[in-house]
């Protein structure tokens, strides 16, 4: 079959990088790609935000199956288009993905499903905001209604940044994601995300990680889009993923359902993990970056089945077949990241690095050109391993870390810690 990956971060890359593997896949193309795609995949240019335009490109190539990497695709109903034109797709509804695109919704959903999440009041003006913020008091969480790439929440450890994040929103910082805005409890605890196929009915749990938000080493520094990923996360259970299943996932997949507007693609769930309970920090509706790169490495070729009957509506007939493995992902990121950054240094040694099913470089923001890999985005590369245990991965990951040379890069040494 002919298959089309949008997008063009290390997510798609660990996306292609699976799905090639599995003898199903004949013909694959990523739009737009990037350097390491390309040595798997032809690379093609798409405005992959205009859904016409995908459709179109996908007919003329006759492709049978689209996998969508990123959110904003999903938020403007590029899936949506797809399966009005008979596409086979891998992804959400623009309504669905209102999971990831409305904090709001979520919240309500949450409501309808009766399931754990922080307490909650939306607003859609100052001044009530910021007296509901002084009745409850600090620490308190303020957040975004709409997509803001990562940047809609603040923490607020005291009620003065709280207030002050109120300003913010409705200065127009976040231009109509701010026109909203949910004020949460506080939650304690430790984060783990949860990847769930969902295919409108059956939701099939396709593995734990866990993150690492900021920059630099010890949690420490601003915050980013990841900066590693391991899977398993350990403090993500068994016991306490199968109550978030029947607590959260599945009534939310009920729920979903039941208002004529199932969900079908991957649930990432964030979960704030306390006394041996889960409750919903937040919903995506897409893999997670790097999360995703430590998920392919560990579930490999099945998962173009996976995603197929998840796309098919057959997730009740599929299953994961697991490997008591480790992975873990260390995230290369150009010196600045996530402020500016210089873009087109030359990065070396990458040719030295013996690619396998246990060790593999997925690229995120990178050109080849006149035969040599720069660097383009913030972040660049995923070092990712494989292993019986998490520290053997790590040690197989950090031992490729040191044969890349690339002096405007910078990446964390403590991946991991953890679960170690
Ligand atoms: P979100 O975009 O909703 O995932 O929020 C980004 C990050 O803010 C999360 O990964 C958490 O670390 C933190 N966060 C969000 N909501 C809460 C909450 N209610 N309590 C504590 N931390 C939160
Ligand atoms: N790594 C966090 C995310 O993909 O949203």
């Amino acid at each position: 079959m002919n298959i089309l990956i949008l997008g063009s971060g290390g997510r798609e890359h660990a996306l292609a990088w699976a799905v090639k593997q599995n003898p199903k896949c004949d013909r694959l193309i990523a739009a737009p790609g990037n350097a390491g795609m390309a040595d798997i995949a032809e690379c093609a240019s798409l405005d992959i935000m205009d859904g016409s335009a995908v459709v179109t490109f996908a007919e003329e190539n006759a492709i049978d199956f689209v996998i969508v990497g990123p959110e904003a695709p999903l938020a403007v109903g590029v899936a949506d288009d797809l399966r009005n034109a008979g596409i086979l797709c891998f992804g959400p509804s623009a309504e669905a993905a209102k999971l990831e695109a409305s904090k709001a919704f979520t919240k309500e959903i949450c409501d309808a499903a009766n399931a754990p999440t922080a307490a909650y009041a939306r607003f859609t003006e100052a001044e009530p905001a910021k007296a509901y913020i002084r009745e409850q008091g600090a620490p308190i969480v303020v957040k975004a209604d709409g997509l803001a790439a990562g940047k809609g929440v603040i923490v607020a450890m005291t009620e003065e940044e709280a207030l002050a994040g109120i300003d913010d929103m409705f200065s127009g910082e976040f231009g109509d994601a701010g026109a909203e805005v949910v004020i949460e409890e506080f939650m304690d605890g430790e984060e783990a995300s949860y990847f769930i196929l969902c295919d409108g009915k059956t939701a099939l749990p396709v593995g734990t990680a866990q993150d690492h938000k900021r920059a630099y080493d010890n949690d420490e520094g601003p915050n980013t889009g990841g900066m590693g990923a391991y899977s398993p996360a350990p403090v993500l259970t068994d016991a306490i993923a199968e109550r978030a299943m029947a607590e959260i996932v599945r009534p939310t997949v009920a729920e979903m359902a039941k208002r004529g507007t199932p969900f079908q693609g991957v649930l990432y769930a964030g979960f704030m993990i306390k006394d041996g309970q889960a409750r919903l920090v937040e919903y995506n509706v897409r893999f997670g970056d790097p999360e995703c790169q430590v998920l392919m490495m560990r579930l490999g070729a099945q998962a173009l089945d996976l995603l197929l009957a998840c796309a098919e509506g057959k997730l009740d007939e599929a299953q994961v077949n697991w490997a008591d493995d480790h992975a873990i992902s260390v995230v290369m990121a150009a010196n600045g990241y996530p402020g500016s950054y210089e873009k087109g240094t030359v990065i070396s040694g990458l040719d030295q690095i013996s690619e396998d099913s246990m060790n593999m470089v997925f690229h995120a923001g990178t050109t080849a050109k006149d035969g040599k890999v720069t660097a383009t985005g913030g972040r660049v590369l995923n070092v990712t391993a494989r292993g019986d245990n998490l520290a053997e991965a790590r040690k197989r990951a950090y031992a490729m870390v040191d044969q890349i040379d690339w002096p405007e890069g910078f990446n964390r040494s403590d991946i991991g810690w953890r679960a170690l």
